[in-house]
Protein backbone atom coordinates (compact mmCIF):
# COMPACT_ATOMS: atom_id res chain seq x y z
CA UNK A 1 0.00 0.00 0.00
CA UNK A 2 1.13 3.68 -1.11
CA UNK A 3 0.98 6.30 1.76
CA UNK A 4 -1.97 8.83 1.26
CA UNK A 5 -0.90 11.97 0.30
CA UNK A 6 -0.64 15.09 3.27
CA UNK A 7 -2.54 17.50 3.36
CA UNK A 8 -0.93 19.46 6.27
CA UNK A 9 2.08 21.37 4.20
CA UNK A 10 0.63 24.27 2.56
CA UNK A 11 3.81 24.94 0.54
CA UNK A 12 5.12 22.42 -2.22
CA UNK A 13 8.39 21.74 -0.61
CA UNK A 14 6.55 20.38 2.66
CA UNK A 15 3.80 18.81 0.30
CA UNK A 16 3.86 14.91 1.38
CA UNK A 17 4.23 13.36 -2.60
CA UNK A 18 2.45 10.37 -3.95
CA UNK A 19 4.53 9.14 -6.16
CA UNK A 20 7.87 8.81 -4.51
CA UNK A 21 8.75 6.52 -1.28
CA UNK A 22 7.61 7.79 2.28
CA UNK A 23 11.37 8.16 3.23
CA UNK A 24 12.25 10.38 0.03
CA UNK A 25 9.62 12.51 2.30
CA UNK A 26 10.66 12.29 5.11
CA UNK A 27 14.16 13.67 3.68
CA UNK A 28 12.10 16.36 1.63
CA UNK A 29 10.68 17.40 4.61
CA UNK A 30 13.58 17.55 6.71
CA UNK A 31 15.66 20.12 4.14
CA UNK A 32 12.68 22.10 3.92
CA UNK A 33 12.24 22.29 8.12
CA UNK A 34 15.85 23.14 8.35
CA UNK A 35 16.00 25.19 5.38
CA UNK A 36 12.98 27.36 7.14
CA UNK A 37 14.72 27.76 10.42
CA UNK A 38 17.92 29.12 9.11
CA UNK A 39 16.35 31.52 7.13
CA UNK A 40 13.69 32.58 10.21
CA UNK A 41 14.46 35.93 11.21
CA UNK A 42 12.68 36.08 14.34
CA UNK A 43 11.02 34.22 17.43
CA UNK A 44 7.50 34.03 15.95
CA UNK A 45 9.16 32.90 12.76
CA UNK A 46 10.47 29.83 14.44
CA UNK A 47 7.67 29.12 16.17
CA UNK A 48 5.61 29.00 13.37
CA UNK A 49 7.88 26.30 11.82
CA UNK A 50 7.74 24.74 15.06
CA UNK A 51 3.94 24.67 14.98
CA UNK A 52 4.39 23.27 11.24
CA UNK A 53 6.21 20.67 11.31
CA UNK A 54 5.94 19.57 15.10
CA UNK A 55 2.41 20.95 16.34
CA UNK A 56 -0.32 18.11 17.00
CA UNK A 57 -1.89 18.41 13.45
CA UNK A 58 1.76 19.12 12.08
CA UNK A 59 3.33 17.65 8.99
CA UNK A 60 5.43 15.35 11.23
CA UNK A 61 2.07 13.96 13.12
CA UNK A 62 1.06 13.16 9.43
CA UNK A 63 3.96 11.50 8.46
CA UNK A 64 3.81 9.45 11.48
CA UNK A 65 -0.20 8.64 10.75
CA UNK A 66 1.39 7.81 6.83
CA UNK A 67 4.03 5.41 8.44
CA UNK A 68 1.59 3.46 10.19
CA UNK A 69 -0.55 2.68 7.29
CA UNK A 70 2.45 1.20 5.46
CA UNK A 71 2.84 -2.81 4.85
CA UNK A 72 4.21 -4.26 8.33
CA UNK A 73 7.72 -4.75 6.25
CA UNK A 74 8.07 -1.19 5.44
CA UNK A 75 7.01 -0.18 8.69
CA UNK A 76 9.98 -0.29 11.05
CA UNK A 77 12.44 1.55 8.40
CA UNK A 78 10.12 4.23 7.80
CA UNK A 79 8.91 5.01 11.47
CA UNK A 80 12.48 4.97 12.87
CA UNK A 81 13.66 7.33 10.14
CA UNK A 82 10.40 9.40 10.70
CA UNK A 83 11.41 9.91 14.80
CA UNK A 84 14.70 10.43 13.84
CA UNK A 85 13.89 13.43 11.62
CA UNK A 86 11.10 14.77 14.09
CA UNK A 87 13.91 14.58 16.98
CA UNK A 88 16.56 16.72 14.32
CA UNK A 89 13.61 19.16 13.82
CA UNK A 90 13.03 19.58 17.05
CA UNK A 91 16.80 20.65 17.99
CA UNK A 92 16.75 22.80 14.89
CA UNK A 93 13.92 25.26 16.56
CA UNK A 94 15.42 25.24 19.60
CA UNK A 95 19.30 26.26 17.92
CA UNK A 96 17.04 28.56 16.16
CA UNK A 97 15.69 30.23 19.05
CA UNK A 98 18.63 29.99 20.65
CA UNK A 99 20.46 32.14 17.60
CA UNK A 100 17.77 34.82 17.76
CA UNK A 101 17.74 35.48 21.80
CA UNK A 102 21.41 35.83 21.13
CA UNK A 103 20.77 38.79 18.84
CA UNK A 104 22.27 36.79 15.94
CA UNK A 105 20.25 37.04 12.23
CA UNK A 106 19.00 34.37 10.32
CA UNK A 107 22.06 31.93 8.93
CA UNK A 108 21.51 32.20 5.37
CA UNK A 109 23.04 30.45 2.18
CA UNK A 110 25.18 28.05 4.78
CA UNK A 111 27.54 25.36 3.03
CA UNK A 112 27.41 22.94 5.92
CA UNK A 113 30.35 21.28 4.65
CA UNK A 114 33.23 23.95 3.72
CA UNK A 115 35.61 23.69 6.81
CA UNK A 116 35.47 25.21 9.72
CA UNK A 117 37.00 29.16 10.17
CA UNK A 118 40.27 28.72 12.54
CA UNK A 119 40.49 31.23 15.45
CA UNK A 120 44.33 31.84 15.10
CA UNK A 121 45.60 32.43 18.23
CA UNK A 122 47.37 35.82 19.27
CA UNK A 123 51.23 36.04 20.02
CA UNK A 124 51.89 38.52 22.63
CA UNK A 125 52.96 41.50 22.15
CA UNK A 126 56.61 42.24 21.57
CA UNK A 127 56.92 44.52 24.69
CA UNK A 128 55.03 41.05 27.13
CA UNK A 129 57.99 39.38 25.16
CA UNK A 130 60.71 41.46 25.97
CA UNK A 131 59.29 41.80 29.71
CA UNK A 132 58.99 38.13 29.78
CA UNK A 133 62.79 37.67 28.84
CA UNK A 134 64.18 39.97 31.13
CA UNK A 135 62.24 38.86 34.17
CA UNK A 136 62.96 35.22 32.99
CA UNK A 137 66.83 36.47 33.17
CA UNK A 138 67.05 37.70 36.28
CA UNK A 139 64.76 35.05 37.83
CA UNK A 140 67.28 32.47 36.59
CA UNK A 141 69.82 34.36 38.71
CA UNK A 142 67.43 34.12 41.74
CA UNK A 143 65.80 37.34 41.47
CA UNK A 144 62.03 37.81 42.69
CA UNK A 145 59.50 39.36 40.33
CA UNK A 146 57.41 42.13 42.31
CA UNK A 147 55.03 44.80 41.15
CA UNK A 148 54.04 47.86 42.38
CA UNK A 149 50.78 50.71 42.29
CA UNK A 150 50.98 52.79 38.92
CA UNK A 151 49.38 55.64 40.96
CA UNK A 152 52.05 56.29 43.72
CA UNK A 153 52.27 58.51 46.33
CA UNK A 154 54.54 61.40 46.36
CA UNK A 155 56.15 59.63 49.16
CA UNK A 156 57.82 56.29 47.36
CA UNK A 157 58.32 57.65 44.17
CA UNK A 158 60.01 61.07 45.06
CA UNK A 159 61.01 61.30 48.81
CA UNK A 160 61.91 57.90 49.89
CA UNK A 161 64.13 58.01 47.14
CA UNK A 162 66.09 61.07 48.14
CA UNK A 163 64.61 63.12 45.93
CA UNK A 164 63.09 65.51 48.30
CA UNK A 165 60.04 68.47 47.31
CA UNK A 166 62.41 71.01 46.14
CA UNK A 167 65.39 68.81 44.36
CA UNK A 168 66.34 69.86 40.70
CA UNK A 169 66.23 66.27 40.05
CA UNK A 170 62.38 66.48 40.02
CA UNK A 171 62.67 68.51 36.78
CA UNK A 172 63.64 65.38 35.22
CA UNK A 173 60.37 63.79 35.10
CA UNK A 174 57.23 65.29 33.54
CA UNK A 175 55.03 63.93 36.64
CA UNK A 176 51.54 63.66 36.16
CA UNK A 177 49.96 64.75 39.58
CA UNK A 178 46.32 62.95 40.41
CA UNK A 179 47.08 65.30 43.64
CA UNK A 180 49.73 67.02 45.35
CA UNK A 181 50.38 63.92 47.05
CA UNK A 182 49.35 61.35 44.62
CA UNK A 183 51.29 60.91 41.07
CA UNK A 184 51.24 58.50 38.04
CA UNK A 185 54.65 56.69 39.19
CA UNK A 186 57.22 58.44 37.00
CA UNK A 187 59.11 55.13 37.24
CA UNK A 188 59.44 51.80 39.10
CA UNK A 189 61.69 52.98 41.47
CA UNK A 190 59.13 53.46 44.58
CA UNK A 191 58.54 49.73 44.49
CA UNK A 192 62.68 49.50 45.81
CA UNK A 193 61.37 51.24 49.06
CA UNK A 194 58.31 49.83 49.06
CA UNK A 195 59.80 45.96 49.18
CA UNK A 196 62.52 47.20 51.73
CA UNK A 197 60.34 48.69 53.98
CA UNK A 198 58.40 45.05 53.92
CA UNK A 199 61.87 42.84 54.47
CA UNK A 200 65.54 42.79 55.93
CA UNK A 201 68.60 41.67 53.49
CA UNK A 202 68.99 39.83 51.61
CA UNK A 203 66.94 41.08 48.87
CA UNK A 204 67.01 40.52 45.17
CA UNK A 205 63.86 41.67 43.62
CA UNK A 206 62.82 42.68 39.92
CA UNK A 207 59.91 44.78 39.09
CA UNK A 208 58.52 45.41 35.90
CA UNK A 209 55.14 47.80 34.72
CA UNK A 210 53.99 50.58 33.70
CA UNK A 211 55.16 54.47 34.09
CA UNK A 212 54.19 57.57 32.74
CA UNK A 213 55.56 60.56 32.05
CA UNK A 214 54.09 63.48 29.82
CA UNK A 215 55.74 63.89 26.80
CA UNK A 216 54.95 62.61 23.92
CA UNK A 217 56.93 62.56 20.02
CA UNK A 218 58.79 60.10 18.39
CA UNK A 219 60.82 58.00 20.95
CA UNK A 220 58.46 58.70 23.91
CA UNK A 221 54.91 58.12 25.00
CA UNK A 222 53.01 59.17 27.90
CA UNK A 223 53.10 55.68 28.98
CA UNK A 224 56.13 53.50 28.74
CA UNK A 225 57.89 50.37 30.61
CA UNK A 226 60.27 49.68 32.39
CA UNK A 227 62.06 46.86 34.84
CA UNK A 228 63.41 47.63 37.96
CA UNK A 229 66.53 45.64 39.62
CA UNK A 230 67.52 45.94 43.24
CA UNK A 231 70.05 44.02 45.39
CA UNK A 232 70.87 44.35 49.17
CA UNK A 233 73.04 42.50 50.86
CA UNK A 234 76.20 42.44 52.75
CA UNK A 235 79.12 42.86 51.45
CA UNK A 236 77.53 44.03 47.48
CA UNK A 237 80.44 46.05 45.68
CA UNK A 238 80.18 48.14 42.13
CA UNK A 239 81.66 44.74 40.44
CA UNK A 240 78.79 42.87 41.78
CA UNK A 241 76.35 45.39 39.45
CA UNK A 242 79.10 45.24 36.45
CA UNK A 243 79.18 41.44 36.62
CA UNK A 244 74.96 41.11 36.71
CA UNK A 245 74.64 43.43 34.39
CA UNK A 246 77.06 42.32 31.60
CA UNK A 247 75.85 38.98 31.96
CA UNK A 248 72.50 40.11 31.44
CA UNK A 249 73.21 41.93 28.28
CA UNK A 250 74.96 39.19 27.00
CA UNK A 251 72.13 37.26 27.48
CA UNK A 252 69.09 39.59 26.60
CA UNK A 253 71.75 40.46 23.23
CA UNK A 254 75.04 38.14 22.91
CA UNK A 255 77.54 36.90 24.29
CA UNK A 256 79.73 38.84 21.95
CA UNK A 257 78.08 42.17 22.84
CA UNK A 258 80.45 44.91 24.34
CA UNK A 259 79.18 46.60 27.24
CA UNK A 260 80.50 50.31 28.70
CA UNK A 261 79.88 51.29 31.87
CA UNK A 262 79.83 55.40 31.87
CA UNK A 263 79.67 57.86 35.23
CA UNK A 264 76.03 59.26 35.33
CA UNK A 265 74.03 60.69 38.05
CA UNK A 266 70.82 59.26 39.70
CA UNK A 267 69.59 60.75 43.01
CA UNK A 268 68.71 57.62 44.48
CA UNK A 269 72.18 55.78 43.83
CA UNK A 270 75.96 56.71 44.12
CA UNK A 271 78.06 56.02 42.44
CA UNK A 272 75.62 55.80 39.32
CA UNK A 273 75.93 54.80 35.89
CA UNK A 274 74.87 54.70 32.75
CA UNK A 275 75.19 51.38 30.82
CA UNK A 276 75.70 51.24 26.87
CA UNK A 277 75.74 48.50 24.63
CA UNK A 278 78.27 48.62 21.29
CA UNK A 279 75.65 49.83 18.64
CA UNK A 280 74.04 46.67 17.15
CA UNK A 281 73.44 48.81 13.64
CA UNK A 282 76.63 49.53 13.22
CA UNK A 283 79.14 47.51 15.42
CA UNK A 284 80.63 51.05 16.96
CA UNK A 285 81.33 52.92 13.33
CA UNK A 286 79.10 55.60 14.29
CA UNK A 287 75.38 55.59 12.14
CA UNK A 288 72.16 57.67 12.61
CA UNK A 289 70.61 55.30 15.41
CA UNK A 290 73.72 55.55 17.58
CA UNK A 291 73.74 59.73 16.95
CA UNK A 292 77.69 58.79 15.44
CA UNK A 293 78.61 57.75 19.12
CA UNK A 294 79.09 54.07 18.14
CA UNK A 295 77.02 53.01 21.45
CA UNK A 296 73.72 53.09 22.49
CA UNK A 297 72.75 53.89 26.45
CA UNK A 298 70.39 50.64 27.48
CA UNK A 299 69.95 51.68 31.38
CA UNK A 300 70.29 53.45 34.35
CA UNK A 301 71.98 51.96 37.60
CA UNK A 302 74.38 52.02 40.72
CA UNK A 303 74.95 51.87 44.25
CA UNK A 304 71.89 52.78 46.31
CA UNK A 305 72.44 55.56 47.94
CA UNK A 306 73.16 54.82 51.60
CA UNK A 307 70.31 58.13 52.32
CA UNK A 308 67.38 55.45 50.36
CA UNK A 309 68.82 52.37 52.91
CA UNK A 310 68.47 54.66 55.79
CA UNK A 311 64.89 55.69 54.64
CA UNK A 312 63.39 51.88 55.05
CA UNK A 313 65.70 51.48 58.26
CA UNK A 314 68.69 49.14 57.21
CA UNK A 315 71.48 49.49 58.76
CA UNK A 316 74.21 51.08 56.09
CA UNK A 317 77.34 50.04 57.93
CA UNK A 318 76.18 46.44 57.47
CA UNK A 319 74.27 46.63 53.69
CA UNK A 320 75.29 48.03 50.85
CA UNK A 321 73.27 47.31 47.35
CA UNK A 322 73.25 48.21 43.85
CA UNK A 323 69.86 49.22 41.67
CA UNK A 324 69.28 49.34 37.88
CA UNK A 325 66.67 50.64 35.49
CA UNK A 326 65.38 49.92 31.88
CA UNK A 327 62.93 50.90 29.48
CA UNK A 328 61.45 48.30 27.42
CA UNK A 329 60.89 49.99 24.58
CA UNK A 330 64.02 51.16 24.03
CA UNK A 331 65.52 47.69 24.70
CA UNK A 332 62.98 46.03 22.42
CA UNK A 333 63.11 48.67 19.88
CA UNK A 334 67.19 47.92 20.07
CA UNK A 335 66.62 44.29 19.21
CA UNK A 336 63.95 44.23 16.48
CA UNK A 337 65.34 47.54 15.00
CA UNK A 338 62.01 49.28 15.77
CA UNK A 339 62.21 52.88 14.75
CA UNK A 340 59.43 54.41 16.16
CA UNK A 341 57.93 53.92 19.87
CA UNK A 342 54.42 55.05 18.74
CA UNK A 343 54.11 51.76 16.82
CA UNK A 344 53.87 49.71 19.94
CA UNK A 345 50.27 51.38 20.69
CA UNK A 346 48.97 51.36 17.26
CA UNK A 347 47.88 48.00 17.65
CA UNK A 348 48.57 47.56 14.08
CA UNK A 349 48.27 43.82 12.98
CA UNK A 350 50.84 44.51 10.22
CA UNK A 351 53.39 45.28 12.85
CA UNK A 352 52.36 43.52 15.74
CA UNK A 353 52.45 40.02 13.76
CA UNK A 354 56.03 40.64 13.02
CA UNK A 355 57.16 39.65 16.56
N1 LIG B 1 64.47 55.42 37.66
C1 LIG B 1 65.39 55.84 36.62
C2 LIG B 1 64.62 56.47 35.47
O1 LIG B 1 63.47 56.26 35.34
C3 LIG B 1 66.16 54.68 36.11
C4 LIG B 1 67.11 54.14 37.12
C5 LIG B 1 68.39 54.62 37.18
C6 LIG B 1 66.70 53.16 38.02
C7 LIG B 1 69.29 54.14 38.11
C8 LIG B 1 67.59 52.69 38.97
C9 LIG B 1 68.90 53.18 39.00
O2 LIG B 1 67.25 51.74 39.85
O3 LIG B 1 69.77 52.68 39.91
O4 LIG B 1 65.20 57.15 34.67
Amino acid sequence: MRPRPCDGGRSSATTFEKETTVEQNIDQLRASALQELETAATPEAVQEVNTKYLGRKGVMTQVLRAVSQLPADERPAAGRRANEIKQEIAAAVQAAAERLAAGAGPVEGIDVSLPGRKSAPGPLHPLTQITQRICDIFSRMGYEVVEGPEVESDYYNFEALNIPKDHPARDMQDTFYVSEDIVLRTHTSPTQPRVMEKRQPPVRIIAPGKVYRCDSDITHTPMFHQVEGLLVDEGVSFSHLKGTLTAFVHQMFDSETRVRFRPSFFPFTEPSAEVDILCVICRGQGCRVCKQTGWLEILGSGMVHPAVLENVGYDTSRYTGFAFGMGVERITMLKYGVDDIRKYFENDLRFLRQF
